[in-house]
């Protein structure tokens, strides 16, 4: 069944065509966010910084590098007013407490993080990440002055829309409708990630109209300005045409993003 079958028509929000669709996607700044996961040690990362940064120039789209926790205050450091943003990969929702090992939004603004990957589907496969978690994740997040991107995405890769309905209206159900634009979410089916196949732009762009519909069910003036990035398996030749998709705000890059001159390429085709 595709992901579209899943939602009824009264939940797709009326697009008057490709030229208003095209018109409201550039009411919103493309995001491209790298996630380096458990990847580089402090002086690694701030060498791609050195390497990276001259390559941004000219860019319109905001740019976010997500190092492992050690790199975020040197990062901060390293990159600080150029343009490009640290967010980190996870946190805690409560501010502080007896959680031995956790990280809390508070302590990430200390550091001068601006925003915070929620929901990873790593985090979900690997480490137990819940719904309920996420619940409290996104809107402790928008509390703390971070800016959330919450990760969504289905196993299956012929369906899957009652997947990304549950996380979408349990992972945002802490969420006023008058924040819900300010969340940005990540559409990143599983079978895609780290695997070297990517969806089409077609399924990229049929995956995030139907997110967008989900989100108007709860306000269709958010939907219309929320951003929804693809992630899985984003590399610079095949970017150009994702990120023209209509609902296609951005880009969550993993692998092709540890690379400067592949992560600029990506930046450079927003
Ligand atoms: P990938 O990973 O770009 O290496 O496929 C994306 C992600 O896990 O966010």
């Amino acid at each position: 069944m595709a992901i579209m079958d899943c939602v009824g028509r009264a939940g797709v929000p009326d697009a008057g065509g490709d030229d208003l669709l095209l018109l409201r996607k550039a009411m919103r700044t493309a995001l491209i966010v790298g996630n380096w996961k458990m990847h580089k040690l402090i002086a690694e990362a701030v060498a791609f910084t050195a390497d990276v940064l001259p390559r941004l120039s000219g860019t319109r789209a905001e740019i976010a590098l997500a190092p492992a926790f050690t790199a975020l205050g040197p990062l901060v450091q390293a990159v600080g007013g150029a343009g490009v943003a640290i967010y980190a990969q996870n946190m805690h929702e409560a501010p502080f407490g007896p959680f031995t090992g956790e990280v809390s939004a508070p302590m990430l603004v200390e550091l001068g993080v601006a925003g915070v990957i929620l929901g990873h589907s790593e985090r979900r496969r690997l480490f137990g990440e819940t719904d309920r978690a996420l619940r409290q994740k996104v809107p402790a997040a928008l509390r703390a002055g971070l800016q959330p991107i919450l990760c969504v995405g289905q196993s299956d890769r012929s369906g899957g829309g009652h997947e990304l309905r549950q996380q979408l209206q349990e992972d945002l159900a802490g969420v006023d409708e008058e924040q819900l634009a300010d969340v940005v979410i990540a559409y990143e089916p599983l079978w895609a990630i780290g695997t070297g196949t990517a969806a089409t732009c077609a399924q990229a762009q049929e995956a995030s109209a139907f997110v967008r519909a989900l989100v108007a069910e709860r306000s269709p003036a958010a939907a219309e300005r929320i951003r929804i990035l693809y992630g899985g398996c984003v590399t610079p030749a095949a970017s150009g045409e994702l990120l023209a998709q209509p609902d296609v705000d951005g880009a969550l890059v993993a692998d092709a993003s540890l690379d400067p001159v592949s992560f600029a390429a990506i930046v450079a085709a927003a």
